[in-house]
């Protein structure tokens, strides 16, 4: 059913009440998420994003309950990843020369993916569509926020900025507002999906704040493509987005490490005691690779200024946990943190100079050595991860 945000604009998206990964198996949703769609009823009308391809057929069903396929003149495509184009192929079967109008990559994106050839409009940043009653529709590309297709469409007159997945979160509500939800659920949602899927891109999404905020153009609502619909305060998220993508970090240290025979949790949580010891304001959190969910750390790294590993040693190496995680802290390209290896071994103990190598390798400034344990722990060993948790804590 579609649902009035403002004088002639509607969504008519999908609440995903069970989502549990996303991106196949690579993000966690413990929220589940929405698939926002939105329908302007000018004197054209728009159709602005769809939804994710097994929700396909329900949604074309929903919309036909509404209007008249035909009757839609343009549709807009922000971005051509499938949880928003995904029902396309079974719209397009019913009205397949309506315009389609998306960036030049996402032609290739969309060309790519459903192998048709649809009646594309490539726009550009700043291009505009009328769409009657003295409205118009202004494009502005997105690119890399978060693919190379992505753009965002500004409503004019109502003061939409249509922002696709930027500003957005993984979070099934039915309420659509952000002034009418969990403020701290949002708040936890939009900051882990940052984290996971913005903080790689930082430096461009500086420059676009920049040059959205220079267009100068009025926002009353943020509409996203996942999540809230921003109407309360909405340049509060770009305002956060801002400050998250300037190398963020909170006075946080976070431990992380894996464990075979529990030594090298023990000396997990006697550097977090010596962290404390030493500065009782830093807040300190200990993550298990084994025991906690990537992305749920991958946002507690985000928000550190320092992440301490930790490895036994195995096969003259680290634990294969350890080396996934430290391979995916790479790939979100953290900037302006610091780090400090450790862990226990019984012969050969090269886990913890592997770890300063890639933490180093992941634009990490290392602390030192780092921490060895030969064995397990034992009284002298417990108390020299005391006193590394207060050197990391006053580096
Ligand atoms: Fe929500 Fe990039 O898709």
């Amino acid at each position: 059913m579609k649902k009035k945000i403002k004088n002639n604009v509607f969504w008519v998206g999908k609440v995903d009440w069970e989502l549990r990964k996303f991106h196949g198996d690579e993000l966690s949703t413990h929220k589940g998420s929405t698939y926002n769609s939105y329908l302007i009823q000018e004197k054209k009308t728009v159709l602005i994003d769809t939804v994710w391809i097994p929700f396909s057929e329900e949604f074309v069903e929903n919309l036909a309950k509404e209007i008249e396929l035909s009757e839609i003149d343009y549709i807009v495509v922000n971005h051509g990843e499938v949880d928003h184009s995904g029902a396309l192929p079974a719209l397009m079967k019913y009205i397949p020369d309506t315009p389609i109008y998306c960036t030049e990559n996402a032609v290739k994106s969309l060309r790519g993916q459903y192998h048709q050839d649809w009646n594309f409009n490539v726009v550009k940043t700043g291009d505009k569509l009328d769409i009657g009653n003295g409205k118009e529709l202004i494009f502005v590309e997105m690119t890399m926020l978060h693919w190379p297709d992505s753009m965002a469409t500004y409503l004019t007159e109502d003061n939409i900025l249509f922002s696709n997945d930027a500003f957005g979160q993984h979070y099934a509500i039915e309420e659509l507002y952000n002034d009418l939800v969990d403020q701290c659920d949002l708040f936890n949602e939009s900051i882990k999906y940052y984290a996971n899927i913005l903080t790689p891109f930082s430096a461009i999404l500086r420059k676009k704040l920049d040059e959205i905020i220079s267009l100068n153009l009025p926002i009353d609502m943020i509409a996203t493509s996942h999540g809230v619909i921003w109407r309360d305060n909405p340049m509060q998220i770009v305002e956060k987005y801002s400050e998250w993508a300037n190398d963020y970090q909170e006075n946080q240290i976070t431990i992380i490490y894996d464990t075979m025979w529990n030594g090298t949790k023990k000396l997990a949580e006697k550097i977090a005691e010596g962290i404390n010891l030493a500065d009782p304001d830093v807040v300190v959190k200990i993550g298990s690779l084994a025991k906690s969910d990537y992305n749920d750390l991958i946002t507690e790294v985000f928000k550190s200024k320092t992440v301490v590993i930790g490895s036994p040693t195995i096969g003259n190496n680290i634990l294969h946990s350890v080396a996934s995680f430290v391979h995916f802290i790479k790939i979100m390209k953290f900037k302006g943190k610091k780090a400090a290896g450790f862990g226990c071994y019984g012969w050969s103990g090269e886990s913890v100079k592997i770890i300063n190598g890639l933490m180093e390798d992941a634009g990490f400034e290392i602390i030192g050595e780092g921490l060895r344990s030969l064995w397990n722990p034992d009284t002298d060993a417990q108390k020299a991860a005391i006193d590394y948790g207060k050197k990391i804590a006053v580096s």
